[in-house]
């Protein structure tokens, strides 16, 4: 029996050298350790044993059944030990290696302009509305003192939805006044309202013109209001975009729904009011149409002229990031190329 021990003992170790999975160990421990193990059934057949034998065969037993134990703890601690060197071997992180970039987002730079714009009238108290790109003729011309057969109509080269001889005709937008009436209709008073918007227009486009292209339109109306005060206004705005030095001009034009009309133009941004290319060599740059609301306009919208006045004024808003950053297409705002977009 003894010598049956020890031949247990060398399989045992055998074996159990050669387990190299952490799940094998237990099917180990039970052929040797479990309740018809091996090593068990030898402890359990001592009863049968002379009294000496017994002694002698159940301490070796005994002995023999603890180093097992001891031996299985160790393997299945290197095991384990094994297992987890291995997966973060194979798991490491190399972390030399450069990180994969992320890409940035930006604002598009007429976005950034047409904030740059409302935020200085926001300043001044003016509200931000938006309208409709499809308007019918009335708020885009007729409310605006335009006609149809005015003269004013070819100044705005328009894409009919509509035909125009319809009576109720729609449009795309030539440009944001009509949200003046919109605005005017609500019969809301005082008003100080700017619109930042697309416009369009049935043109061939070129370096300076595209079929759509974005305006902003503000629009004021109270007890009171003066041309200074819209003299005012638009200095105070073309100080905060161009800067306190510039000179700015103020002058007479005509649009058909102010009266009087006038033009704003800065000192050119390129060569200082020396005269160059960019500005034609007048050495101004014109930047907005603005004037005083005309009676009739008023009228046609419920307010009554005789109590009430006010300013309207609307510029390009592409016109003022070509001028700052030297862009000599407008074309390229919308052609998507991210590299040109990525420069701003
Ligand atoms: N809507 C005009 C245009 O697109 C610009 C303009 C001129 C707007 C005078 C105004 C204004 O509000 O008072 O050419």
């Amino acid at each position: 029996m003894l010598r049956q021990l020890d031949e247990i003992r060398l399989d045992a170790l055998n074996e159990l050298a050669q387990v190299d999975e952490v799940e094998e160990v237990e099917a180990w421990r039970v052929r040797y350790l479990g309740k018809k193990g091996n090593v068990t059934r030898i402890l359990r057949s001592l009863a049968s044993l002379p009294l000496d034998q017994r002694k002698l065969v159940g301490a070796q037993a005994n002995a023999l059944k603890e180093e097992l134990q001891l031996s299985l703890v160790d393997r299945r601690k290197f095991l384990e030990e094994t297992h987890l060197r291995l997966t973060a071997d194979r798991r490491r992180l190399d972390i030399t290696l450069p990180g994969r970039p992320v890409p940035v987002g930006r604002f598009h730079p007429i976005t950034r302009s047409l904030e740059e714009i409302c935020g200085v009238f926001k300043n001044m108290g003016f509200q931000v509305l938006e309208g409709p790109q499809v308007e019918w003729d009335y708020y885009n011309f007729e409310a605006l003192n335009i006609p149809r057969d005015h003269p004013a109509r070819d100044m705005f080269a328009t894409l009919w939805i509509d035909s125009e001889t319809s009576g109720k005709a729609r449009l795309l937008r030539t440009h944001t006044s009509p949200m003046q009436i919109r605005i005017m209709e609500k019969g809301c008073l005082p008003i100080r309202a700017i619109v930042p918007g697309r416009a369009y227009r049935y043109e061939a486009t070129d370096a300076t013109h595209e079929s759509m292209f974005y305006q902003v339109e503000g629009l004021a109306v109270d007890k009171d209001i003066t041309l200074a005060d819209l003299k005012g206004t638009l200095f105070e705005f073309c100080h905060c975009l161009f800067g306190k030095e510039r000179k700015i001009r103020f002058r007479c034009d005509y649009f058909p729904f102010v009266e009087p009309g006038v033009e704003v133009a800065v000192e050119c941004l390129s060569c200082g009011g020396e005269g160059c290319r960019l500005c034609g060599h007048s050495g101004w740059l014109e930047i907005l149409g603005a004037g005083m609301v005309h009676p009739d306009v008023l009228q046609r919208c419920g307010i009554d002229p005789e109590e009430y006045t006010g300013f309207a004024f609307g510029m390009g808003v592409e016109r003022i990031p070509m001028l700052r950053y030297g862009i000599d297409d407008i074309r390229l705002f919308y052609a998507n190329d991210l590299r040109f977009l990525k420069q701003f």
